[in-house]
């Protein structure tokens, strides 16, 4: 795929084009500037390719960010110019997949992956979950209308049909799906976190609305449970007068902390039976395949895991389970992603060989 051509394709399309000419000419001088900030965060090897199409998408994003209504303002366009249908791509296709995941540096072989039965056989998971509120600022009512609480779909495939529809449901997945390996039910640690008193919690500075970054509610078949973030825990950037901005890579660490309180710091939500935390921990990063692997010394390091695990972790970058607490993984902006080819350089997945990858990023 020519990726030029792609973004001067998707320069072209319609609702870019009435984007451009809607909302450009209300962008105010603050928001150019910080987006001029977060320009400077876009890789310089990819910004000749994506420059003038990047800052026109950074700005209109961030002119509807301070004016709250960034994906309403965006959907609501959306519904008006993409038409009422949409025909949703297969997610999971083998063939598809086959390239997708490029060679891994020593071996030379790709990953594997889960067969087509496998993957539409596994159990779907489908909760909404809800903010967890700092000390004093959780609404009236709030907690009492929780415990009355039914179950609620997080996606309802019967009511997808449009285009806006799936944009939407999209949109709620990326801010309410969780870590659901890591739900707890026992009512010690809910407690906790509703009163939200604990010197663990009060350190935690609230997001502008009252609620603490990194932890949600969810309404189960099994009762109410606490939950870390999924997506908005690494994808959501705070901008300097507390209101966030959905796409970019974190850039304080708050969610991803409060995370590490609800999910026990760095074990991978699947460890294998038998494994000791420790080994667990190893498992996460490890890469066997190579000689003197810097993550053999996870498993004698002792207590300086926990320091080195938290020195991975900062703006734009996550220890992510097969990367490497060593070399964190570079936490991508998804608003730019769209048309890219590889990942900046960790070029690990080969974005124009699977659409349903990179181009599935909700912007
Ligand atoms: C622990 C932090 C973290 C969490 C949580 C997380 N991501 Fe990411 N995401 C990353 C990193 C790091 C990369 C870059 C991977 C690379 O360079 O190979 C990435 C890559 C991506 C990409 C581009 C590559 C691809 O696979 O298509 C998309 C889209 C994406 N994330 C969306 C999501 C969504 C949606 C969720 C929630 C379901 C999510 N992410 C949860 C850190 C995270």
């Amino acid at each position: 795929m020519n990726t030029d051509k792609t973004w001067r394709e998707r320069q072209e399309q319609p609702a870019t084009a009435a984007f451009n000419e809607q909302i450009a000419p209300t962008l105010s001088p603050e928001s150019k500037q910080v987006g001029a900030i977060l320009r400077g965060l876009v890789s310089k090897r990819k910004l000749a390719n994506r420059r003038r199409y990047t800052s026109r998408l950074v700005d209109v994003m961030l002119s509807l960010m301070l004016r709250k209504m960034l994906l309403g303002s965006l959907l609501a366009a959306a519904v008006h110019l993409a038409g009422q249908t949409t025909e949703v791509p297969k997610t999971w296709d083998e063939e598809a997949l086959k390239d997708w995941a490029t060679p891994i540096a020593a071996l030379g072989v790709r990953p594997g992956h889960f067969s087509v039965q496998e993957y539409y056989a596994s159990r779907v998971d489908n909760y909404r979950t809800y903010p967890v509120y700092a000390a004093g600022r959780e609404p009236d009512g709030y907690w009492e209308r929780l415990q009355h609480a039914k179950p609620e779909p997080l996606i309802d495939r019967g009511k997808l049909n449009t285009k806006s529809d799936w944009i939407a449901a999209g949109k709620r997945v990326f801010e309410e799906y969780d870590l659901v390996a890591f739900r707890h039910y026992d009512p010690e640690i809910i407690d906790e976190f509703h009163k939200a008193t604990s010197p663990r919690l009060t350190r935690v500075v609230p997001r502008k609305d009252g609620t603490i970054a990194g932890a949600r509610w969810v309404v189960t078949d099994r009762g109410l449970a606490l939950t870390p973030e999924n997506c908005t825990m690494c994808h959501r950037r705070t901008l300097a007068d507390g209101s966030f901005l959905d796409g970019p890579g974190m850039s304080d660490t708050r969610a991803f902390f409060v995370t590490g309180m609800i999910a026990g710091a760095g074990l991978s939500s699947i460890p294998l039976t038998g494994d000791s935390p420790v080994i667990a921990n190893w498992r996460s990063f490890a890469v066997p395949w190579i000689d003197h692997d810097i993550h053999e010394q996870i498993k004698t390091m002792g207590p300086a895991y926990g320091p080195a695990f938290q020195a991975s972790v900062g703006p734009n970058i996550a220890p992510r389970w097969n990367g490497s607490v060593f070399y964190p993984t570079k936490i991508p902006d998804l608003i730019a992603l769209k048309g890219q080819k590889y990942i900046d350089h960790t070029g690990t997945i080969n974005c124009a060989g699977w659409a349903t990858s990179c181009d599935m990023s909700p912007w």
